[in-house]
């Protein structure tokens, strides 16, 4: 299952080449770019780098804390938390491919002081108890059957107190996801959890929830919006669309209409460890 998912993030050709070439075909030097710059490509996840501000600002980090950020992907959460909150982050990911383009574009971006990218499993972590400050996980349970183990790591590994924040993609009362969808092809790998059956796991990993948000609306629109601008008007010519080539296309139409009815959600929660 897990060389499955890894199997579906990863590519023949090295990602972060790939993004190099396509920046200097475009006359981007990406060390004269910002982190904030790369949003298109590194936060992979609904309402981009909006949302992980948001999910921040309800950590309530104190300077200099020590983050982990679960299933980080090429990196975008994780470097917008260590820039904002002056706090050293620590990305963990199951796809190898990845965690090598994020350690590049910590260093094009100049945050690989304050950033670090370790292959891992989200199940299984090898940090030792209470080392963090506080965690983040942004859409990456959806590939994970065995959520219980996750959050029980992620508790682990916390302060006692320190604050979770999960933004993830749960199934919706409207009816089944149809697929492609970025983690997905089909259903085999797919695991949505209903907002019930995540507020239960999360208790049962020994988390206090303190907020629970429904973004799915918001979702909807910052989707709508995102894919009727000219892509001659952007400053970041390369988007997460370079993972799936043409299939990229059916996967954004399938997610509009799935936000739409409701069979996808969009849901923070916050909780204490
Ligand atoms: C949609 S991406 C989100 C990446 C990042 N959190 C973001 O928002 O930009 C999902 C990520 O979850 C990772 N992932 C899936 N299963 C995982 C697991 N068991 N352990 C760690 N990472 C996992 C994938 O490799 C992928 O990078």
């Amino acid at each position: 299952m897990k060389e499955q998912v890894s199997d579906h993030y990863g590519r023949s050709r090295r990602l972060i080449d790939q993004i190099a070439d396509d920046l200097k075909a475009a006359g981007i030097d990406p060390k004269k770019l910002r982190a904030a710059d790369f949003e298109p490509i590194d936060e992979f996840h609904f309402r981009g780098r909006q949302a992980t501000l948001e999910l921040l600002e309800k950590l309530e980090l104190a300077p200099d804390a020590n983050v982990l950020d679960i299933g980080s992907g090429l990196g975008g959460v994780t470097r917008t938390i260590a820039e904002e909150a002056s706090a050293k982050v620590t990305g963990i990911d199951l796809t190898q491919e990845f965690c090598d383009a994020a350690k590049t574009i910590s260093d094009w971006v100049g945050l690989s002081e304050k950033t670090m990218f370790v292959q891992g499993d989200a199940t299984k972590l090898s940090f030792s108890d209470g080392s963090f400050d506080g965690a983040v996980t942004v859409h990456v349970a959806m590939n994970i059957p065995d959520k219980l183990a996750v959050y029980k790591e992620a508790h682990r590994v916390l302060k006692p107190g320190a604050r979770f924040g999960i933004y993830d993609i749960l199934q919706g009362e409207g009816g089944d996801v149809v697929y492609p969808t970025p983690w997905a092809m089909d259903a085999s790998i797919s695991y949505l959890a209903t907002p019930k059956e995540m507020a239960s796991l999360l208790q049962d990993a020994g988390f206090k929830i303190l907020d629970e948000e429904d973004s799915t609306a918001e979702s909807y629109e910052w989707l709508k919006a995102r894919i009727s601008k000219p892509k001659s008007g952007r400053t970041m010519p390369v988007t997460t669309q370079i993972l799936f080539g043409d299939i990229a296309n059916d996967m954004i139409q399938n997610q509009l209409l799935a936000l739409d009815e409701r069979r996808l959600l969009t849901y923070r929660f916050i909780c204490t460890a």
